[in-house]
């Protein structure tokens, strides 16, 4: 068997419309961590796709008139085509409709049904369709669920429940002793209140919903949706025949779904006796005008547009500048058109710009070859203390402490004039030129997993000293 790839997932994202900028945040964040850790050597299996069964789906192929599977069919492209643009470089896209993984999925449960892990009783509650869920009566705001503003429906039937409040203690101190980290620390202190405060059995399959994978052993009912799609990540090494990817190093999502990925799948996998996931990191929400983005609510951004006018890389790295991740924060087209002018533009772009114009300009010989950064110049900003951030989902701060160094470079270009001392001090113009040509190195360096190819027309452009502009003007 060949070494342990570092294995990174998003959630596999409803097929019921076509993706958004939420949908986007979380998969470009793992695609930079992806290129982040292939960058380090890392032989990394990058993992995102969709989720194809429950009622959400039936009920959007209804409305378009399409059979379920015919109607995600035609939303596969979609998704990729989104991922394509914004360069989202990932290994496989699974599709919870494979008949593989439906086979493991349905052997899973039979598995968990011989260890005893699953029991058969009746079950009333409030039903989201929209969140695939039941819901608590203290989790409603006003009689509606709180993530879709939409009245739940009363659903009683007679269910499989899987045994969960058998799982308290262990899971409880799998997350004390760090086997299995939730992150940030915020959302880890949130479960672990959640689990002592005490899970009850989880109810796993479905009487009514129709589009999913059949119970085993019990026709009538479907497996609930979210079993089989958590199940995405395990089945992706039968699927995608890798032998070297369990368990997953780091699985990204927002806070809205960490119930299922704190709570549920690790207790999944240790009744299977199956490794767990070493990080699960809940990201936070955007917002748009101050409301919760989502396809209910109809006020979505969609990333392609935004593509379409601010190019890929602008996009990756507004999402990620504009708040930490782990936390909520508002997003807007006019805040990433800002961030292009003036961070983007203004700064980077026109770093690179007059840098290298005045290199030709003023026929300055700039030592090219140099592979280390001067001490100066790498203290800015050094490899391991990027690392650091990078592994610790600082996303906003390196972009920030990038945009820091080009902030200082045009200051140094602005304090020591190079147009002046090219009239008189040519030794010091060499310098100041060299030292502003060696962040610019840096700075593409560094961005790299946020902007690839901004990265690589900046590296080019680097080497052959013809100047084009980075981020050009946006026809309004
Ligand atoms: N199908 C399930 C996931 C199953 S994973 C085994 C699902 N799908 S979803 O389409 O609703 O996607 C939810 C995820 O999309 C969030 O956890 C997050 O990763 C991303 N986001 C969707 N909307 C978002 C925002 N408005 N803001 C940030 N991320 C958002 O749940």
């Amino acid at each position: 068997m060949s070494q342990k790839k570092l294995y990174i997932t998003t959630p596999i994202y409803y097929i019921n419309d076509v993706p958004h900028i939420g949908h986007a945040y979380t998969t470009v964040a793992a695609d930079v961590l992806s290129r982040y850790y292939k960058s380090q050597g890392e032989d990394v299996f990058f993992l995102t796709g969709v989720d194809e069964h429950g009622s959400k789906i039936a009920e959007a192929a209804k409305k378009a008139g399409k059979k379920p599977k015919e109607f995600a069919d035609s939303l596969v492209p979609r998704f990729q085509q989104a991922w394509k643009n914004l360069n989202i470089d990932y290994s496989e896209f699974f599709r919870t409709t494979n008949p593989e993984h439906e086979k493991i999925v349905k052997d899973t449960i039979s598995k968990l049904k011989d260890l005893g892990f699953i029991e058969k009783r009746k079950y009333t509650g409030l039903y989201c369709i929209a969140c695939e869920k039941f819901l608590l009566p203290d989790e409603l705001v006003d009689g509606c669920c709180p993530d879709h503003g939409t009245k739940p429906t009363e659903h009683s039937e007679e269910n499989y429940f899987f045994l969960l409040s058998k799982f308290s203690d262990k899971l409880l101190s799998a997350i004390e002793a760090g086997n299995y980290q939730i992150l940030p620390e915020s959302r880890k202190n949130e479960v672990v209140g959640k689990i002592k405060a005490g899970l009850d059995d989880v109810s796993i399959s479905r009487q009514k919903v129709e589009w999913g994978i059949p119970f085993p052993g019990d026709e009538t009912q479907t497996i609930y949706v979210w079993i089989d799609a958590l199940i995405n990540y395990w089945s992706a090494q039968e699927v995608f025949n890798q032998d070297n990817i369990w368990p997953p190093d780091i699985q990204l999502m927002a806070k809205d779904i960490l119930w299922f990925h704190a709570i549920i799948w690790p207790a999944l996998l240790m009744a299977l006796s199956l490794p767990l996931p070493k990080k699960i990191f809940a990201h936070g929400f955007f917002t748009f005008g101050g409301q919760k983005m989502s396809k209910t609510r109809g006020n979505v951004l969609d990333p392609n547009v935004l593509v379409e006018k601010f190019g890929a890389d602008a996009v990756r790295y507004s999402l990620l500048r504009e708040f930490p991740f782990g936390e909520d924060g508002d997003i807007s087209e006019e805040k990433i058109a800002g961030r292009y002018q003036n961070e983007l533009a203004n700064n980077i772009g026109n770093l690179l710009n007059r840098t290298i114009s005045m290199i030709n300009k003023y026929q300055v010989k700039i030592d090219q070859s140099r592979k280390e950064y001067s001490d100066e110049t790498i203290s800015r900003y050094p490899i391991a203390e990027f690392s650091k951030d990078i592994e610790n989902f600082q996303f906003d701060k390196i972009l920030q402490k990038i945009l820091f160094i080009a902030e200082f470079a045009n200051r140094i270009i602005e304090e020591n004039k190079p147009w002046e001392l090219a009239k008189n001090n040519k030794e010091k113009l060499e310098e100041v030129l060299q030292s502003v040509y060696e962040f610019l190195k840096l700075i593409n360096e560094r961005i790299s997993p946020f902007m690839p190819v901004t990265a690589k027309k900046m590296k080019k452009q680097l080497e052959t000293l013809e100047p084009e502009p980075l981020f050009p003007r946006i026809e309004k």
